[in-house]
């Protein structure tokens, strides 16, 4: 059995803030916010919240596939940012799209969407689930604090969503999905707080330049795991998408492994960081041409540290 890809959605606030709109007593610039990030603007959530946002992706994503809701039988979203502390957003969403079966969410910050198809490509092959959708989707402009302009600028709101369908006698699907942690990192990208330290959720906070350091390795390294284990070389991949945390972790990732630029995809610019939505909101922005490619390779890294590498196989 193969889970393959057959539908992708996008949902981001309709409030979009460039730059140059953020707070003036914030003293920062889009000369600095650009050229350290490659961020012209995010989408900042307002009526909107992480489940609104994650079921309209999820609509989007079933129409384009062309699936009804009530074939749905498991829904995962990659989240720490939920409405409540409980129940999940997963639940929230069955709810919203009236499908039945099983619903929960993943906590693995930015590498959230990886940890949550992986798992959801394990129910499909193990014959657990027949139609599943795979959801990241975050409110991160909750959690930062709007007087740090070293994080707050970084962050966006948003989610994406993709259909994973049980398919036998194909080629296609999720050939590979490799995900990893190391808590040792685990101060490194931390909220100031959390329901059972302060009782409120804390603001993010991170030591950037050991985040970078590390994203870049593991990117790196997981690619050349990945194909490694796939018997493939660059030249046989149509398109990586790497967590869009920092337009510069993309570059010099592109530079260490040679490869030419249109080959990763960058949405950064458009969405800021938007953690566990990232992966599938880029893949949203390229929903109407991605269909033609075939081999995609997802990337994630984020607090926990945890990092996450997939190959996909595109019809
Ligand atoms: N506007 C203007 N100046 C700023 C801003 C801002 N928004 N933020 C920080 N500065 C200033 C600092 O105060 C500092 O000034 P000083 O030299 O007078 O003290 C100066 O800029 C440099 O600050 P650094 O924090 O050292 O800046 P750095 O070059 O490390 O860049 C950045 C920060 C962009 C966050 C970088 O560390 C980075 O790219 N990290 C990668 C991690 C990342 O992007 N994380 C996002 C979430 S994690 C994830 O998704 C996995």
């Amino acid at each position: 059995m193969n889970s393959v890809i057959v539908g992708i959605g996008g949902a981001l606030p309709k409030k979009c803030v460039t730059n140059f709109e953020l707070p003036a007593d914030l003293d920062t610039s889009d000369e600095w916010i650009s050229t350290r990030t490659g961020i012209k603007q995010r989408h900042i959530a307002e009526n909107e919240t992480t489940a609104s946002l994650a079921s309209e992706a999820a609509k989007k994503a079933l129409e384009q596939a062309k699936i009804s809701a009530s074939e749905v039988d498991l829904i995962i979203v990659g989240t720490v940012t939920g409405d409540y502390t409980f129940p999940s957003v997963a639940t929230i969403v069955q709810k919203n799209l009236g499908s039945k079966g099983v619903a929960f969410d993943v906590s693995a910050a930015c590498s959230g969407f990886v940890y949550a198809l992986s798992i959801a490509d394990s129910f499909i092959k193990t014959g657990k689930a027949k139609c599943a959708l795979v959801i990241g989707a975050e409110t991160f402009s909750r959690i930062v604090d709007w007087k740090d302009r070293s994080s707050c600028v970084l962050f966006g709101d948003g989610a994406g969503a993709i259909v994973l369908r049980a398919e036998k006698n194909t080629d296609c699907g999720v050939k590979y999905c490799k995900i990893s942690s190391d808590g040792a990192y685990a101060d490194y990208l931390i909220t100031s707080g959390g329901v059972s330290t302060t009782q409120t959720s804390g603001f993010v906070k991170m030591q950037g330049r050991e985040v970078f350091k590390f994203a870049v390795e593991k990117f790196y390294d997981s690619v050349n795991e990945l194909l490694r284990e796939n018997n493939m070389t660059l030249d046989d991949v149509d398109l990586i998408v790497p967590h869009q945390a920092n337009s510069r972790i993309i570059k010099k990732l592109t530079e260490m492994l040679g490869i030419d630029e249109n080959k990763v995809l960058v949405t950064i610019d458009k969405h800021a960081n938007t953690s566990a939505a990232s992966i599938p909101l880029a893949l949203n922005e390229v929903r109407d041409t991605i269909f033609s490619k075939k081999n995609i390779v997802l990337l994630s890294m984020g607090a926990g540290f945890t990092w996450g590498a997939a190959l996909i196989k595109l019809r």
